[in-house]
């Protein structure tokens, strides 16, 4: 097992490329499985759960292969199989992606039923709801869920309860394959799910209404995609990330390859607090400021505040001058890096789903444990400004999501280290 040993009271200094977003190419890699052609992607993060959904492709029947450093070809027109298996699904829930895709294409698919995770429960209530009104039977079994639908989706009108961003997307694709036309009503905006519709309309599919929260889509009746190929959008929570670390050591830093528009409210929560920022079309840059000021955050669907910068910002709040209130709305249980946080000096209070986060406090190196994907990196930006340095076990967590992390803090003048157990 690996562990990061980061050097606290740093400055950071220079440019960071941001990758491309992991949750932007889960979906279009299952995507792939709607193909008539092989497709080469672009930009496609090389991340552990990257690899995971391609290794479940690849099990599936699809062939690919990187020809340059983040480009892979994805050929899944040879896929023979319908069964994603619980070796794979409990290393990523978001192997759920393919259900949509594998039963509009097979008219049957076996899918494991992910479990619940660090963050919450996190059923998939939704996503089956949706399909049984496309006209699938679907059944539970030993862990498995049993799709069906003989004679091919058709298409419906579904209202989604909540917004789940996975849950649309795997409608999206199933509906681009079913028979008919179906509306969404209440579908996530994330771009994510916008780069997905785009792509599907480059394709030849209709869709109306892309980038809000109703979608018209045309169903294929079944026929495969002529889906062309693409590059996959920035990364907007690796972008906010490092917009936090340079925020935390008091840095100018840039960030290059991003969509500013993508940030609106981690920009303007970031101006809140006192940070000026410049804009390109492309581009990011953060300047250091010696006043930052306390904030208020609630977490919410796109465009509002992203739950996956909750823990990011907590770390920073304990830095600023004032109390922060936390509110975390999307999961239930996204708090996990409270209380490793507070071993290192934080003085966070936490009651139901808000976390009161008192500021400008020392912080002092410790041996934490990271719990989940983002909260693991709030415990990099917190060590970042600790006294002494501080070990980060379990980082797998963070391969899961953040491309090339040492490297990219490191050529920012961090120390930092990967080291062995
Ligand atoms: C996506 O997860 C992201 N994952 C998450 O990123 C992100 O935190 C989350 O959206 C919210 O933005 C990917 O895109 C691969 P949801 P997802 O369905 O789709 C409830 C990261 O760190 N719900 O939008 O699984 C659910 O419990 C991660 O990169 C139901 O009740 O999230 C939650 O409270 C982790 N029933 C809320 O909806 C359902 O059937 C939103 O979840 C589905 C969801």
């Amino acid at each position: 097992m690996y562990y990061l040993a980061v050097e606290g009271k740093q400055k950071l200094s220079g440019s960071v490329t941001i990758s491309g977003a992991k949750n932007a190419a889960l979906p279009l890699l299952a995507l792939t499985l709607l193909s008539k052609r092989k497709i080469k992607i672009s930009n496609i993060p090389e991340v552990a759960d990257v690899k995971t959904l391609l290794q479940l492709l690849a099990n599936l029947g699809a062939t690919y292969a990187f020809v340059q450093k983040n480009v892979v070809d994805v050929d899944a027109t040879s896929v023979n199989s319908a069964c994603a298996n619980y070796d794979i699904v409990r290393k990523m829930r978001a192997s759920i992606l393919t259900l949509g895709p594998l039963l509009a294409r097979f008219g049957h698919c076996e899918v494991s039923l992910p479990g619940g995770c660090a963050i919450g429960q996190r059923p998939i209530d939704l996503h089956l709801k949706a399909l049984e009104q496309m006209g699938a039977e679907i059944e539970i079994k030993q862990g498995y869920v049993l799709a069906k639908a003989p004679k091919g989706l058709k298409g419906a009108t579904i209202v989604f309860d909540k917004v789940t961003v996975t849950g649309s997307e795997n409608i999206i694709m199933a509906a681009a394959l079913a028979h008919g036309t179906t509306m969404l009503v209440n579908v996530a905006k994330e771009p994510e799910v916008v780069q997905l519709c785009e792509v599907l309309r480059d394709a030849g599919v209709t869709i109306e209404g892309v980038g809000s929260s109703k979608l018209i889509i045309e169903g294929s009746g079944g026929k495969l995609l002529n889906i062309p190929d693409f590059r996959v959008i920035p990364d907007r929570i690796e972008a906010g990330t490092y917009l936090c670390a340079g925020a935390i050591t008091k840095s100018k830093i840039t960030l290059k390859n991003v969509n500013p528009k993508h940030l609106e409210a981690v920009i303007l929560k970031l101006k809140q607090m006192g940070f000026e920022i410049d804009e390109t079309e492309e581009s990011l840059t953060i300047h250091p400021n010696e006043k930052m000021i306390a904030c208020d955050i609630e977490t919410s669907e796109y465009p509002g505040f992203p739950t996956d910068l909750q823990a990011q910002f907590m770390a920073l709040c304990t830095q600023a001058k004032g109390t922060s209130l936390i509110d975390e709305r999307l999961f239930e249980n996204r708090f996990m890096h409270v209380s490793e946080l507070a071993r290192m000096g934080a003085n966070i209070k936490l009651k139901g789903h808000t976390a009161t986060v008192e500021g400008k406090m020392k912080l002092n190196a410790a041996d934490v444990m990271a719990t989940d994907l983002r909260a693991s990196s709030a415990l990099i930006l917190a060590a970042l400004v600790a006294e002494g340095t501080t070990k980060i076990h379990r980082i797998y967590h963070l391969d899961r999501g953040y491309e090339d992390l040492e490297g990219k803090f490191s050529r920012l003048g961090a120390n930092i280290e990967r080291l062995e157990e």
